[in-house]
């Protein structure tokens, strides 16, 4: 067909259709039948009975000509398939299209519009794909308005105000039915205007509202070269249609058999169909995946689910097996009503779904704000549009489908009560703060690159100095003379300098803790407080007693120290808080509990069997020579006992309150120390009697905790048949008496286990007790013995062998504060 006479003959066709023999029309005189096709001007696309895939039916349908795959972008008689060859498409004597076949008396299929007097009558295939039916010039029906499975350039989806049709795409049911399937796309007009893809009526993916440029949950899609969408809300229409700049680029939209919506261009040079985009493309697309409140967060490959702000997952337990279908609920009602609440901003997302919005027009944020703070019941507020002022959305009950995206997206604003908001702004400072430090890490990158010579310059100094460094370093560690040397001053200034310090802030601390409510346990030190931060963390906040004599500018030094030191048998430091007069750390927080918990009960002592105590006991050793030789501070514990060994989930040990010796010490380091703190039972007799501390003090309460382990008995405790000894005399008693493994707990005796390990154990828990601190071995040594089958030393009688002798009476009586002998006991002016 040649393309430039092709107008004449259109014209033509319209005065006198009887002479004139079209390619691509159909007119009364002139039907097809199966086998025949008429075919588009530019000969893109044919009209004919074709059978799709393994299928032998016949169907109408239009599909595309002249390229080497020609998939099928309309059906006629999509539910109605013609068993044989012998359908006829043609218009009827009232003007209708018609498709007959032998076997039935009625059309299989007809267009229901009424266009008496008939001879006007001619339907054309466009080359866009469309077939339309013109009566007298004017278009009385065209195929784009009753779309099957896709969607060509100008074919508009959407609502027509004015008839009720909604046009909408529906899927095959399989590449050899093209009968109606499942899967649907189409646009909903309730709230503000969204389209979906539904499977049956349930909703599976969501592009969501329109924001004046795109679909506001398709962040990537761009008035692009190719490709303009344009969007139309008004009296008449709700509607969707795209058109392609360049018309000779062949493009579609297919809502596909399994449920994708696949948007393809052609490339003629390859020969094949290209997917150009396609949705749901990630878990996060699912609609609601994440219930009702949940936000969803891709990492990676995973996703992860959140509950918005002001929101807590309904049952935690199904939450954490990542059953997220329950989503969350409202974390208090009570304080959300004119009650110093407020929006709290989150960024990026995909707006909830505003099928159950309520749209304000003409608002711009702030009055949307406003708008939605007035309404106790209003949720949340975003932007209609991509501009300010551009209208507003607000929601009044549960928010569905919301995600987060990498980039783009928009800002969605949740109503928070006080605290919640408190503790928002206070994370936004951080952030500030990070993204500060970010800058100036950048620009120290830029200013090393900037001059290589400079640096390795630098770099060889550097080099120099460590090795310089090297020897006075081991001296000083490898002396235990003075317990307590003060942080060299370079490392409070290197310190200083990047001081991303975790301070919290004293409202994020009470909305975690839920202002103070939930007391895990009191010692010496302070009380702890479970809390939980708002991105999920769980943390133990422990709220020190006020005597620690300390300036706060050393405490925040000692704290950035202190929380720099990360081994794996320690409990992670996050940072501190200093409020008035009040001094918090903040710890992670362990939920299975202190050591004592299981050692020193009937039960739960049998969930240790040797293996893990050894595992405990070798954990402990080398979380304490950290504390005391491996990390950059030099730290003496002071305190170490069962209860303040924490174990997490796999039962691995980790050392808490290793950083109060320091934090409290200064005034207690000198020779006249003031106060003594420690726990009855642990307390080295050099240290409990004169006061003195050094890493042999801790030495001394390791070897107690170890032979707790082992024995499953507190050493404090009373034991029938040794009315006089403690645990420590008793275990000497049997030691000397060759009869060690008495003492071994009786719920290991059900288990075979290695006698001579234990053994040796218990003779290394008593090297560690013995009553001359020069005796009893380092942290090293006693790491190095556990590790290795050497030879060991005989112990010397231990201190404290008698219960009540042993007992520094004196010491208690006169103390000021004193508590039951399982508790750290604080005792001031102890001398
Ligand atoms: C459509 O859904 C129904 C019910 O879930 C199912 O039985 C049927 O097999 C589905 N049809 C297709 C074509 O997938
Ligand atoms: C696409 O852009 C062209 C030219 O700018 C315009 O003529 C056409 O109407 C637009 N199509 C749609 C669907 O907006
Ligand atoms: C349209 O696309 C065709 C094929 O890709 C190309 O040859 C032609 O130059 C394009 N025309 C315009 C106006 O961009
Ligand atoms: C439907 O589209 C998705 C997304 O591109 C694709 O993975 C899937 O194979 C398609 N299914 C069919 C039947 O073509
Ligand atoms: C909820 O907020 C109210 C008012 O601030 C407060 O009294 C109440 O204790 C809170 N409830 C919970 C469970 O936090
Ligand atoms: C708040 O909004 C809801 C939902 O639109 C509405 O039903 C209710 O009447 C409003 N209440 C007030 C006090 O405006």
């Amino acid at each position: 067909m040649n393309r430039a006479k092709k107008l004449p003959i259109i014209l033509l066709i319209f005065f006198i259709p009887q002479f004139c023999i079209s390619l691509d029309t159909i007119t009364i005189n002139q039907p097809i039948a199966d086998g025949d096709i008429i075919v588009s001007a530019g000969e893109t696309f044919a009209l004919g009975f074709f059978s799709p895939g393994k299928s032998s039916y016949r169907y109408l349908g239009i599909r595309y000509n002249k390229i080497s795959e020609k998939p099928v972008v309309w059906i006629a008689n999509r539910d109605i398939p013609i068993s044989d060859t012998s359908g006829v498409l043609s218009i009827n004597s009232h003007g209708n299209l018609a498709l007959n076949s032998r076997n039935r008396a009625a059309p299989l299929w007809f267009t229901s519009v009424s266009a008496l007097p008939t001879n006007n009558c001619v339907a054309q295939l466009l080359d866009s794909g469309n077939l339309v039916l013109f009566h007298s010039r004017s278009v009385i029906w065209q195929s784009f308005e009753y779309p099957t499975n896709t969607m060509l350039p100008n074919l508009k989806l959407g609502l027509d105000r004015r008839t009720g049709l909604n046009r909408f795409l529906t899927s095959w049911k399989s590449s050899d039915d093209p009968g109606a399937g499942n899967f649907s796309h189409r646009i909903n007009p309730e709230g503000s205007p969204q389209l979906f893809l539904y499977e049956g009526q349930v909703p599976k993916w969501r592009a969501g509202h329109w924001n004046g440029i795109r679909w506001s949950g398709m962040p990537r899609m761009k008035r692009g070269l190719i490709f303009n969408v344009s969007f139309v809300n008004n009296e008449n229409e709700i509607s969707i249609e795209w058109g392609v700049a360049n018309g000779s680029i062949l493009t579609r939209l297919v809502v596909n058999e399994s449920g994708s919506v696949q948007l393809l261009t052609w490339h003629e040079d390859q020969g094949r169909w290209d997917e150009f985009w396609f949705a749901p493309k990630d878990q996060c697309d699912n609609y609601g995946i994440c219930g009702s409140n949940g936000n969803c967060v891709l990492n990676d490959d995973e996703f992860d689910c959140t509950c918005l702000p002001g929101y807590r997952p309904k049952s935690p337990q199904k939450w954490y097996l990542k059953d997220e279908s329950d989503g969350c609920v409202r974390k208090n009602q009570t304080a959300l009503c004119r009650n110093g609440e407020g929006f709290v901003e989150v960024a990026n997302v995909k707006a909830p779904d505003a099928s159950v919005a309520r749209v304000l027009a003409n608002l711009d944020l702030k009055a949307c704000k406003d708008e939605c703070l007035r309404n106790c019941s209003c949720t949340a507020y975003a932007s209609l549009g991509v501009t300010e002022g551009s209208g507003c959305l607000t929601w009044y009950g549960d928010l569905l489908d919301t995600r987060v995206f990498i980039e783009g997206g928009q800002s969605l604003y949740m109503r928070v009560d006080a605290l919640e908001l408190a503790q928002y702004a206070n994370k936004q400072k951080h952030l500030l703060a990070k993204k500060w430090i970010l800058l100036i890490v950048i620009l120290s990158i830029a200013a090393a690159v900037s001059s290589v010579l400079l640096f390795s310059h630098w770099l060889v100094r550097r080099r120099r100095r460590l090795s310089q460094n090297a020897q006075p370093q081991m001296f000083i560690y490898s002396s235990s003379a003075h317990p307590d040397d003060p942080p060299r001053e370079k490392e409070l200034d290197r310190s200083r300098s990047r001081s991303h310090l975790p301070f919290f802030d004293i409202d994020t601390l009470v909305a975690a803790t839920h202002n103070f409510s939930n007391k895990l346990g009191e010692g010496g030190f302070g009380s702890v407080y479970k809390g939980q931060l708002s991105n999920g963390q769980e943390i133990a906040v422990k709220r020190l007693s006020k005597q620690s004599g300390q300036g706060i500018q050393e405490f925040r030094n000692e704290v950035q120290l202190i929380s720099k030191l990360q081994h794996r048998n320690l409990v992670r430091l996050f940072g501190c808080c200093i409020h008035k007069e009040d001094r918090m750390l903040i710890y992670e927080y362990l939920p299975n509990k202190s050591l004592d918990y299981f050692i020193f009960d009937k039960t739960r002592k049998q969930l240790l069997d040797w293996r893990k105590r050894f595992e405990i006991i070798f954990g402990i050793a080398r979380g304490v020579l950290y504390l005391h030789q491996d990390s950059r501070l030099k730290i003496i514990h002071r305190d170490l006992k069962a209860g303040n060994i924490l174990l997490d989930v796999a039962m691995e040990p980790k050392i808490s309150d290793f950083g109060m010796a320091k934090l409290f010490g200064k005034d207690q380091i000198e020779a006249n120390t003031k106060r003594v703190v420690g726990t009855y039972g642990y307390m080295s007799p050099e240290y409990a009697m004169d006061g003195l501390y050094s890493v042999k003090s801790d030495v001394f309460s390791y070897g107690v905790l170890m032979l707790e382990i082992i024995s499953g008995r507190k050493n404090t405790e009373y034991d029938e048949e040794s009315p006089y000894l403690n645990l420590i005399g008793n275990v000497w008693e049997l030691w000397r008496e060759g009869k060690g493994l008495d003492i071994v707990d009786y719920s290991l005796l059900e288990h075979s286990y290695p006698c001579q390990e234990i053994l040796r154990c218990i003779q290394i828990g008593l090297l560690c007790i013995q009553e001359h601190p020069a005796d009893r071995p380092t942290m090293l040594e006693v790491v190095f013995m556990l590790g290795n089958e050497t030879s060991l030393p005989s112990p010397k009688k231990p201190a404290f062998v008698f219960l009540n002798q042993s007992r520094p009476e004196s010491l208690i009586t006169r103390g000021d504060v004193c508590s039951i002998n399982d508790v750290t006991v604080t005792m001031i002016e102890g001398r």
